[in-house]
């Protein structure tokens, strides 16, 4: 089965018929605002062209973590607003997801307008392990669409989760492939199928155990892996050095010992900093010190300091290798690019690349986040993802359910 695109849907003609999309509008939010509306313009292209084409178009989408039952801080409604601001369509709000209001809404909605559903994740089904509890969400769903309802998918940043309304929406709805979907598997499969050499990946983040598999099978196939962010100190200790009181996940020293000796073996040069920023607390005024990594400890404040940021020695060492690359691959920030103090090492690395002359893409979530929020300009880069946990699901090779359920 071939997935059918977007664009045989609107071959079909759309005209007064309802369409179904799910979106990933999962923006961070302060104070009940939408602070990155990354995601958010990138969707409103498959809704905008739909509504222009005569749909009435439900959107359904999830916002943060809820488990299960409505919480105000996760409603959908300042998305909606953000939407409405971005977009000369009319956007309108349904206050839940399948009841009444979302009933009523969709009946009264009008060709050529958006109707954004409650955060689907109010609902306890959504994710729910039992495969019939999420069936009847999603009946309920396409019941919404009424007879001559479609259902597309342009949800990417969700597309490695096996939902109701990502996966089981698919069976109840002739079902397309939104054009963001289409995109962002497009440039997967560059890096994956043919990346122009050198290709360098460049990994950060927190936690070690996030980027595990992703880390296994792209060892093979970089030329360059470097790695920064508080990842950074299990690296670190596996090879001996004392780390202070910085993030480590010590179960997992083993592991990452033998990806040092796995990228020998593929010939894959696997780049740890060689100077850390160490900070007297998690704290944006906290005392600094840049300290190599073989005398972490050394500084003012001995074994009680914690790095937060990858040094200046190795922002650049890490530019130099981006700058040499033809195709290059970021996910993760170097540093907690959130406190200025502790920014230099992301900035560094997202200026690289925004100068590359490579095809480069940012691997969505937090590092797409840091070069919006870092004031740098989208078009320098070759492309930034929308999807964080979806982009490296692929590149570790797994198969994706939302992707699976539309025939691909
Ligand atoms: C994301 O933020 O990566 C997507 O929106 C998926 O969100 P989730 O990790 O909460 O499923």
């Amino acid at each position: 089965m071939t997935a059918k695109t977007l664009e045989s849907l609107l071959d079909e003609g759309v005209q007064g018929r309802s369409v179904l999309v799910r979106s990933d509008l999962n923006v961070p939010l302060a104070d009940g605002a939408v602070t990155d509306d990354g995601r958010i313009r990138a969707s409103l292209p498959v809704l905008e062209r739909l509504a222009a084409a005569g749909a009435k178009v439900l959107v359904a989408a999830h916002l943060g973590r809820p488990k299960g039952e409505p919480v105000p801080e996760f409603s959908l409604a300042p998305v909606a607003d953000r939407m409405g601001e971005l977009s000369s369509v009319t956007v309108r709000r349904a206050e839940d997801l399948t009841g009444p209001s979302a009933r009523e809404a969709a009946d009264a909605l009008g060709s050529g307008e958006v109707l954004l559903l409650e955060n689907v994740r109010f609902d306890p089904r959504e994710t729910s392990k039992d495969e019939g509890e999420r069936q009847t969400l999603a009946g309920e769903l396409a019941a919404l669409t009424g007879p001559e309802g479609a259902f597309v998918n342009d949800a990417f940043g969700a597309v490695h989760r096996a939902h109701a309304s990502v996966v089981d929406i698919a069976a109840e709805l002739p079902a397309y492939q939104g054009d963001l979907v289409a995109s962002e598997l497009k440039v997967l499969e560059r890096l994956t199928t043919s990346p122009e050499r050198p290709y360098t990946v460049i990994l950060g983040g927190s936690k070690v155990s996030d980027k595990l598999a992703v880390i296994e099978n792209l060892l093979p196939k970089a030329d360059t892996l470097l790695i920064g962010g508080g990842m950074v100190f299990t690296f670190l200790k596996a090879q001996g050095f004392g780390i202070g009181k910085s993030l480590v996940e010590n179960d997992k020293l083993d592991t990452v010992s033998r990806f040092m000796d796995l990228a020998a073996e593929h010939d894959c040069r696997l780049v740890l900093p060689t100077d850390i920023v160490m900070a007297s607390a998690f704290a944006p005024d906290a005392e600094r010190e840049v300290l190599s990594v073989d005398a972490l400890e050394t500084g003012s404040h001995g074994a009680d300091a914690l790095g937060l940021d990858i040094g200046p020695k190795s922002a650049e060492l890490f530019a130099q290798s981006i700058a040499a690359s033809k195709t290059v691959f970021w996910n993760g920030p170097m540093g907690v690019f959130e406190m200025e103090a502790f920014s230099h090492g992301t900035r560094t690395v997202a200026d690289a690349l925004s100068k590359a002359e490579a095809f480069s893409v940012v691997g969505g979530g937090d590092s797409a986040a840091a070069v919006r929020t870092l004031g740098f300009d989208e078009s320098g880069f070759g492309h930034i993802s929308t999807g964080g946990g979806a982009s490296l699901e692929y590149l570790e090779g797994k198969t994706l359910p939302g992707i699976q359920a539309l025939g691909l």
